[in-house]
């Protein structure tokens, strides 16, 4: 592979998709690399897990900016500085401002723990089980000005099983994230998905889409 699409992660949490790009990544035709792990959090294990696998990592605390166009400003430094060209979203618990997606058109996508259009927002796999669904998942966006409710890219469905808790379901869910996130990144990284108004279409022989989405663990041909 000669020139992979450098990443940018931003992650305040535990850090398991961003352990799932790393190790997709770490296969010789993964069309992306994870140039750069930035975090709002000191204490995110993110931080830990780039750091293992040897990715440079920045911490922007948010104490340390008064406002959020001083944070932003950081943000995007850092990110001309690694010359990130898309940015995942990995459990980032700030919300970017319109001047960010301007930077990035079309080049921010965010992992989500349900199927959107449900239950976008805080605590998904709560809202989920509360309101008593069967089926819950997993969503790859582009990110757009709302909260959780840019173009989908791919979506992964799981059970709801009686019994379940939130941590349960989370489990479940987690597992098909990091299966669909490290796949959107590849789709997007190979330029196969274009919009067409709010849709995400695949570019590429006619039926390529729907084989890869009725089953979306399989790389493309
Ligand atoms: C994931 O469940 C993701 O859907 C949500 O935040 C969580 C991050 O988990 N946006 P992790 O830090 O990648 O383990």
């Amino acid at each position: 592979m000669s020139q992979r699409l450098s990443i940018g992660v931003l992650a305040s949490g535990s850090g398991t998709n961003l352990q799932a790009l790393i190790d997709a990544s770490a296969a010789d035709d993964y069309p992306a690399k994870v140039a750069v792990v930035i975090s709002n959090n000191a204490a995110a294990r993110a931080l830990q897990r780039a750091e293992q696998a040897r990715i440079s990592t920045v911490l922007l605390d948010a104490v340390g900016f008064p406002t959020r166009d001083q944070f932003e400003n950081a943000l995007l430094e850092r990110l001309e500085a690694f010359q990130v060209k898309l940015l995942c979203l990995a459990g980032f618990m700030r919300i970017l401002s319109p001047r960010v997606l301007k930077a990035f058109p079309g080049q921010i996508l965010n992992i989500h723990p349900a199927l959107l259009p449900s239950f976008p927002g805080l605590h998904a796999t709560r809202q989920a089980l509360a309101h008593g669904v069967k089926i819950s998942g997993c969503t790859v966006h582009f990110v757009d000005a709302g909260t959780d409710t840019g173009p989908i890219i791919v979506q992964a469905a799981v059970p709801v099983l009686p019994g379940d808790d939130e941590a349960s379901l989370a489990a479940r869910i987690q597992k098909e994230e990091h299966r669909i996130f490290p796949l959107a990144v590849r789709w997007v990284a190979e330029g196969l998905v274009s919009l067409q108004g709010r849709v995400v279409q695949f570019r590429g022989e006619p039926g390529m889409s729907d084989q890869a989405l009725r089953n979306p663990g399989r790389r493309l041909p």
